[in-house]
């Protein structure tokens, strides 16, 4: 018998997959730009050579995509993200500011993506509640950029590993690492003896006085995923490393507790870097691949290294 689909925890393992992130556009028969954020975007066949996406039966641009004859795929970058937060957006003009060429179908392409397939249209299938476009490419550029990631709601920046192991080998300071834990819509903050809140930190991931025995101390196996990011804080006087993850068990220490993402004490977190990189995760956390974003992104302060 099939099993019972819980919705919820059907995305779960939806997001673990670990995707890019796409604006698929195209031009509609008035000549508008439309367009929308996309991580659904496969390759089919080499020959002939069809790619397809994947649109929601709902959007406000579904009759525009079936009634177009041909449709663009731009591969974001990793300096793209709020090009992703704006196509994911209700706002009234998603090109607004940005530079775009046509492409030989008409559709437009964004300036500085990783790389661009434009296509025809060669079949409109039926997706249940999405429609899959199935596109034969007529025609492509491919900047090897580095691209923008998407794993589990979040983007993900997959150079920051050689950014985080250059800062670690020229460190002329102490480094530190630490860790976004969330758990249920909420992250893992330590509380010190004047109630200031921080990330859980140490000096390194592993071993005595490490990050993982620091989380074991107060009940939490952790499991370190991506880098999110990687900054000078001048708190602590060197490099923050910082992971994503999560956790198993109960904390059993007044030490720390789990806060909702959306009633975090900023005013508890004096350090500003790490406050303004958990507002910047907060942001990401909005954007879902099924359509619930909710607002703006927020610039980008804390000095994320990238390439
Ligand atoms: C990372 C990410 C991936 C997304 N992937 C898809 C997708 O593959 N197909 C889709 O229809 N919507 C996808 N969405 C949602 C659309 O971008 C967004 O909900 C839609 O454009 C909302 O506007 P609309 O109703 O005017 O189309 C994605 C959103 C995000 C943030």
């Amino acid at each position: 018998m099939a099993k019972e689909i819980d919705q919820k925890e059907f995305r779960n393992v939806l997001g673990s997959f670990v995707t890019g992130i796409t604006v698929v556009t195209t031009r509609t028969l008035d000549g508008e730009l439309i367009g929308f954020t996309a991580n659904s975007f496969t390759s089919v066949s080499l020959d002939p050579p069809l790619i397809l996406v994947c649109l929601a039966r709902s959007s406000g641009n579904l009759e525009a995509f079936q009634n177009s004859s041909g449709f663009a795929v731009n591969i974001l970058s990793v300096d793209q993200r709020d090009i992703s937060n704006t196509f994911a957006s209700k706002v009234p003009d998603r090109f607004a500011g940005l530079d775009v060429t046509t492409a030989a179908t008409g559709s437009p392409i964004l300036n500085d993506c990783v790389a661009w397939l434009d296509c025809e249209m060669y079949e409109i299938l039926d997706g249940g509640d999405h429609i899959i476009m199935l596109g034969r490419v007529v025609d492509f550029e491919d900047h090897e950029k580095n691209p923008l990631g998407y794993h589990r709601s979040a983007y993900v920046n997959f150079g920051l590993s050689k950014d985080a192991a250059i800062a670690a080998e020229h460190a002329d300071s102490a480094t530190a690492v630490g860790a976004l834990l969330e758990h249920d819509g909420k992250i893992l903050l330590f509380k010190d003896e004047n109630g200031q809140l921080d990330l859980p930190a140490a000096q390194h991931v592993g071993g005595d006085d490490g990050l993982l025995e620091k989380l074991a101390a107060i009940g939490l196996e952790a499991e370190i995923g991506f880098l999110f990011a990687v900054f000078e804080d001048p708190k602590r006087g060197g490099t923050f490393t910082c992971y994503r993850g999560t956790t198993h068990g109960e904390i059993n220490s007044d030490e720390a507790a789990w806060f909702d993402l959306n009633d975090i004490p900023f005013a508890k977190i004096d350090d500003a870097a790490v406050s303004s990189m958990v507002r910047r995760y907060i942001e990401d956390r909005k954007i879902d691949a099924f359509g619930l974003f909710t607002g703006d992104s927020e610039s980008d302060n804390v000095g994320i290294l990238s390439d």
